[in-house]
């Protein structure tokens, strides 16, 4: 305990030489400001009960005071909640695990509440032996522990034309980061045996939307999962309970919930969700079909419009998150003046293949507007562009795969605002 405490004060007094040097001041404010604040000088109200006990929270929660830490939604996408998303407040969060409880949801039927005890995962179709697992069944497998981010394709979509929605939350909130235990699919389909013209998958779910989508086998026998635990427990209702299929680094409406059947076939299907949908109109009016990857994207998290700087000036630390559909981030840089100077932000974090990945950069603010963006280099060498270089190759009258460089602008007051720079 007083090794503890020596390390904590030898870490806070070298930050705050450290702080002082740097001629940010932030020791000099602390100090005046603790002078008479009723926080140090008043005995506080939680100083003067006895909390709960450890059976209030069977199933604990977060804080009272986190209140505001929740997904949203945004209005007009919204005016049907059955088939419809809401979105992880990436500015609430930190390091690179997606908490549960704020794993954004996106859903064509609504939450289905599946007992897992009726539930049942057929293999069929161009397979040796067509097969029926429980959940049981599912238990006696092998299983693996992987982190991977899903980022649903039309993530930053409704920006395509321009800056519109203001918040990292609604522009890019359409993804999540978790630890999946799973299956890999691989095992299943090998239990089946699928016969040589088997090339393609199609995962069927058990909702009312049956969310089906064709795989191609290569990705299914590569790293795909059949997952039935998040984050350590059971997947939560929302994200497919009681299992999911993980699709690691392709796109979110390929990871179909509440998974029932996959059916084995000799070419793609070219359903609904991969012909009207998930396809990319370009500008010459023809679509592009089958971009499953997800391509390298970042985005600051902090300052953002929704977290806005709270200091006049001095130390501020910006963080964000990146990611890529192909491997692993090394390299994030960051610019605070719209361009003119890039930084290398400093990685934290572990780094797993298709996860998200922590950035930092902290920098003495002089209190002068800022044009903040970031931009990720994943580990094949890809760059990821900017919005205008987007749109140069595929117009304007996409939805999907915009991974355009974001811009945040922050004045005086420390308040930020989606815009863009050209
Ligand atoms: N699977 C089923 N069965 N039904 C659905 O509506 N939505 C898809 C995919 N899988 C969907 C589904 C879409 S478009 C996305 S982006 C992801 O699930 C969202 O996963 P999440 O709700 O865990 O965020
Ligand atoms: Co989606």
């Amino acid at each position: 305990m007083s090794d503890n405490g020596k390390t904590g004060g030898a870490t806070r007094r070298g930050f705050l030489t450290g702080a002082m040097a740097a001629g940010a001041g932030i020791a000099a404010a602390g100090a005046a400001r603790a002078e008479g604040d009723p926080a140090i000088t008043e005995l506080q109200p939680w100083n003067q009960y006895l909390g709960d006990g450890v059976d209030a929270r069977p199933y604990g929660y977060p804080s009272e005071f986190e209140k505001h830490v929740k997904r949203r939604n945004v209005e007009w996408l919204t005016a049907d909640t059955v088939s419809s998303v809401n979105f992880t407040p990436l500015h609430e969060l930190d390091g690179i695990i997606t908490p549960n409880g704020l794993c954004f949801e996106r859903h064509h039927a609504g939450i289905a509440e599946v007992d897992p005890a009726k539930h049942r995962i057929m293999i069929n179709g161009l397979v040796d032996t067509p097969l029926v697992f429980t959940m049981e069944d599912l238990m006696r497998f092998p299983r693996e522990n992987r982190v991977y981010f899903l980022e649903c394709a039309a993530n930053s979509g409704m920006e395509w034309r321009g800056a519109q929605l203001n918040g990292c939350q609604f522009t890019h909130g359409m993804i999540h980061n978790v630890m999946y235990t799973g299956v890999p699919l691989r095992y299943l389909l090998e239990e089946a045996g699928v016969k040589t013209n088997g090339k393609w998958v199609m995962p069927e779910g058990a909702d009312a939307s049956a969310m089906t989508r064709s795989i191609p086998l290569e990705k299914a026998m590569d790293d795909c999962l059949v997952a039935f635990k998040m984050n350590g427990e059971a997947l939560r209702p929302e994200q497919g309970y009681p299992v999911r299929l993980v699709v690691p680094g392709w796109e979110g409406n390929m990871w179909v919930k509440w998974l029932r059947r996959i059916e084995v076939g000799d070419q793609p299907w070219h359903h609904r969700e991969e012909t009207s949908k998930y396809t990319d109109l370009m500008e010459d009016g023809k679509a592009r079909r089958f971009t499953w990857e997800m391509d390298a994207k970042s985005v600051i998290t902090n300052p953002s419009p929704q977290a806005p700087i709270l200091h006049s000036r001095g130390r501020t630390v910006l963080t964000g998150v990146a990611w890529s559909g192909r491997g692993t981030i090394p390299r994030v840089d960051v610019t605070i003046d719209g361009g003119k100077n890039w930084h290398q932000a400093r990685m934290d974090g572990p780094s797993f293949d298709k996860s998200m990945h922590r950035f930092y950069y902290e920098f003495d603010w002089d209190g002068s507007p800022l044009l903040l963006q970031s931009r990720a280099h994943d580990s094949t060498g890809y760059v990821q562009p900017t919005k205008d270089e987007l749109r140069a190759i595929r117009g304007e009258n996409s939805i999907y795969h915009n991974n355009g460089i974001q811009t945040w602008y922050v004045n005086e007051q420390g308040i930020a605002e989606n815009v863009e720079i050209s």
